[in-house]
C-alpha cells in the first residue's frame, strides 16, 4: 500500500520573474516533488514552456521533476524532456499515441513513467495500462489553466483506482483546484500526491501556503 501523501508545488502559477526564490521557498517549506505543466496550444488551449526551461529549472534544484505533458504528440517529445532533467513524465490517456510504447520509453530513458486521465475520460480508458505505470494523475479540473475549481465528482475515479494502485504500487495522484477547503475530501479519498499551483503560489507566500496545505493531510 502507498502510504505516501505530498504536496507537489506546480509553477505554473509562479512568477517566473523570480523562478529561483519560488523554488526556494517551497523547498524551505519541504517540498520533495515539483510539477511542471507543458501545455502546445493544441492539446490544451494554452502555451507555457519546454526542454529549455525544464533544463533551466534542473540546474536550480534537486526536488524530484515532474513533468506533465499536455501535449498532442508526446511521442516526439519524451527524449527531449527526459534529458532536459525530468524524473517522472505524465501523458495524456486522450492522445493517440502507442501508450505501452511510449510507457517503455521513458522507462527505458530513466524516468518514472505515469499516465493522467482528464475528467470527461472514462476511468476504463486506463484499465489496460494501470500494470505498466510508475504514477497515475487524475485530473480534477478540464487541463490548460491554473486557479479552476476541483470537479468533486472526479473523487470516484481515485477510489477506482485504488486497489490498482496498491496491487501495481503507484501513487495517485490529483492536480487541479486543490485548496484549503477541497484537499481534506481529497485526502479522504484516498489521493498520495496533491498538485497545488494557485493554492501554493498565487498570493506572493508560497511557504505558508505549502504549510497550510501539508498540516491538513499530515498522517
Ligand atoms: C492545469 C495543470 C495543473 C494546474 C493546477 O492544466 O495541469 O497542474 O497547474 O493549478 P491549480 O492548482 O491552480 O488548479
Ligand atoms: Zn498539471
Amino acid at each position: 500500500m502507498i502510504k505516501i501523501k505530498e504536496i507537489v508545488p506546480s509553477v505554473l502559477s509562479a512568477d517566473f520573474s523570480k523562478i529561483e526564490a519560488e523554488l526556494r521557498a517551497i523547498e524551505r517549506a519541504g517540498a520533495k516533488r515539483v510539477h511542471l505543466d507543458i501545455m502546445d496550444g493544441h492539446f490544451v488551449p494554452n502555451i507555457t514552456f519546454g526542454p529549455i526551461i525544464v533544463r533551466a529549472i534542473r540546474k536550480l534544484t534537486d526536488l524530484h521533476l515532474e513533468t506533465h505533458l499536455m501535449i498532442s504528440e508526446p511521442d516526439k517529445y519524451i527524449e527531449q524532456f527526459i534529458k532536459a532533467g525530468s524524473d517522472t513524465i505524465v501523458i495524456q490517456v486522450e492522445t493517440d499515441v502507442n501508450i505501452p510504447k511510449e510507457l517503455e520509453k521513458i522507462r527505458n530513458l530513466g524516468a518514472n513513467a505515469g499516465l493522467v486521465i482528464n475528467p470527461p475520460t472514462n476511468f476504463k480508458a486506463l484499465e489496460e495500462y494501470l500494470d505498466q505505470i510508475d504514477h497515475l494523475l487524475i485530473m480534477t479540473v478540464n487541463p490548460g489553466f491554473g486557479g479552476q475549481k476541483l470537479m468533486p465528482e472526479v473523487l470516484e475515479k481515485v477510489k477506482k483506482a485504488r486497489p490498482y494502485a496498491d496491487k501495481y504500487n503507484f501513487p495517485v495522484e490529483i492536480d487541479g483546484g486543490v485548496n484549503l477547503s477541497t484537499i481534506e475530501r481529497a485526502d479522504k479519498a484516498g489521493v498520495n500526491l496533491f498538485v497545488a499551483g494557485s493554492a501554493v503560489f498565487s498570493d506572493g507566500n508560497p511557504e505558508e501556503n505549502f504549510t497550510e496545505l501539508e498540516k491538513r493531510i499530515k498522517q
